[in-house]
């Protein structure tokens, strides 16, 4: 059932962006890759991207955004896409709203959250996101856990000098709240609106590593999730993204991508091989013609990082 690009990856996942507006303006965005476009697709046309891609043996759904719960149609779209009984279904939010709507995504069926959060600190927040959420944020995060979305991962994107020293506070805050601390590697990405900040800000997680490698209790590798390392420690737990000069990036990706405005995209990074859903699905195509449009997407896939050596 499940269908393997022409890298003998397989593609277990669909990662939905569902809106480009945001409610925050963090400088270093790559904005899920994505160029910013006017229309945003309803919640009936996911629906049907998302059974469709069920047919061709996608396992997991994630809806990111921009802000996904900047969406006042949020909930709809969530209980159209738990209908369809996927394995997994998550999302990924700047948190801002996440008390708000925890509950009743809960209630949706949705089962994850990750919460893009970098500080504790209101003033490095404010420096990266324009913005002074924090305690919204906090809250929400709380929230999330209690209503049992599980789990809740706090996705931390590590630029030296500006929140690197902060990491172990972060690592606290996220046991005492019952998430796991996700570190993430800085990206230059062409769809960052300048990547000048990258020179400034960019810190080579294998520091941590190298530190976590001797404290951690256990230490597991997600093999179809890039290869990402996990590490059990203090009872609690830390996963590490570093997608740039990790070989492994792509070799092991395992997911297709859908921009808000409905194409489908086989890579994070490049904006060259889209393929248009919408113009089908309003001229009607059946299942199976809609399918083969995914599989011509899949057999676009290319490892964008070539020394994967594939
Ligand atoms: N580098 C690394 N991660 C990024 N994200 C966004 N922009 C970048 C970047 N330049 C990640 C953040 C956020 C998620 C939505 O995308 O981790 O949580």
């Amino acid at each position: 059932m499940v269908k393997t690009d022409n890298f003998q990856r397989p593609v277990l996942s669909l990662r939905i962006s569902i809106t480009n507006r945001c409610n925050i303006n963090c400088f270093y965005c790559h904005h899920d890759g994505i160029i910013p476009q006017e229309y945003e697709m309803t919640p009936k046309e996911i629906e049907r991207i998302a059974q469709v891609a069920k047919n061709i043996g996608i396992r997991k759904i994630r809806l990111s955004g921009g802000e996904p719960l900047i969406r006042d149609d949020i909930i709809d779209i969530v209980t159209r896409i738990s209908s369809l009984k996927f394995k997994d279904i998550g999302l990924t939010t700047n948190g801002t709203l996440l008390e708000k709507y925890a509950q009743s995504l809960k209630d949706a069926g949705l089962n994850r959250v990750n919460v893009s959060f970098d500080t504790l600190n209101p003033e490095t927040y404010r420096f990266i996101t324009k913005s002074s959420y924090v305690d919204q944020v906090k809250k929400g995060i709380k929230k999330a856990a209690e209503v049992g979305l599980y789990p809740v991962k706090i996705n931390m994107v590590v630029m030296r000098d500006l929140n690197h020293q902060e990491i172990w506070d972060m690592f606290k805050f996220c046991k005492e709240n019952g998430a796991i601390l996700q570190l993430i590697e800085l990206l230059k990405a062409e769809s960052c609106p300048d990547t000048d900040f990258f020179d400034d800000y960019h810190y080579d997680i294998s520091i941590i590593e190298e530190k976590l490698k001797v404290k951690a209790d256990e230490i597991k590798t997600r093999y179809f999730m890039q290869d990402r390392k996990k590490y059990f420690l203090e009872r609690g737990e830390i996963e590490i993204v570093r997608p740039m000069d990790n070989t492994e990036f792509c070799k092991n990706c395992t997911r297709l991508r859908i921009t808000p405005d409905g194409k489908l995209k086989p890579c994070l990074l490049r904006n060259d091989n889209l393929v248009d859903l919408m113009e089908p699905l309003r001229l009607e195509y059946s299942d199976k013609e809609l399918e083969k449009l995914f599989l011509e997407s899949i057999s676009n896939r290319e490892p964008y990082y070539n020394q994967c050596g594939l």
